[in-house]
């Protein structure tokens, strides 16, 4: 008798340092992504620059003011670059703990793993674009509240709202 193992190794996700690189390199290629940026005064843009069986690659771009609000990423391992511009990451490390806030430089990036909430957001007084890699592909994403107890979990959002 033989197993194939293929199946479940097609499934296995790519680890958050592995999505970094991706969106490091891409980053350095900015005649890949460039040309399709747009900016939106109404909400974050995003498009789809790649999707495949273990993951997708997104490119985003977020005038001043434009945030995220605390989200989860529905059990997909992530990673974001800041490619132009600059963002504020705020999260909670521990409930014990007070929020962390983060300055996102352009260069700089994050990668985190499937229970990973943050909020991402533009403080500056320009755009920012950033690219951002998951694995598995984005399946449902949950909004959460900040409140006096930490995060409550206020919805939950599938692909065909994005
Ligand atoms: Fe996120």
């Amino acid at each position: 008798m033989s197993l194939d193992l293929a199946p479940d190794r097609a499934r296995t996700p790519l680890t958050p340092n592995a999505l970094r690189k991706i969106v490091r390199t891409l980053a350095e290629e900015p005649d890949q992504w460039i040309h399709k940026v747009r900016l939106a005064t109404d909400d974050r843009w995003y498009e789809r620059l790649e999707s495949s069986e273990d993951h997708e690659v997104w490119l985003i771009s977020w005038l001043p003011g434009q945030s995220t609000g605390f989200h989860d990423h529905g059990g997909s391992r992530g990673a974001f670059t800041v490619a132009l511009g600059e963002l504020e990451e705020l999260s909670l490390p521990s409930p014990d703990q007070g929020l962390l806030i983060r300055r996102l430089p352009a260069g700089s990036d994050r990668a985190f793993g499937p229970d990973y909430v943050h909020d991402v957001r533009n403080t500056t007084s320009g755009p920012a674009v950033t690219l951002h890699a998951y694995s598995p592909p984005l399946s449902e994403m949950s909004h959460y509240d900040l409140r006096a107890g930490g995060l409550v979990r206020t919805s939950v959002e599938g692909p065909e709202q994005w």
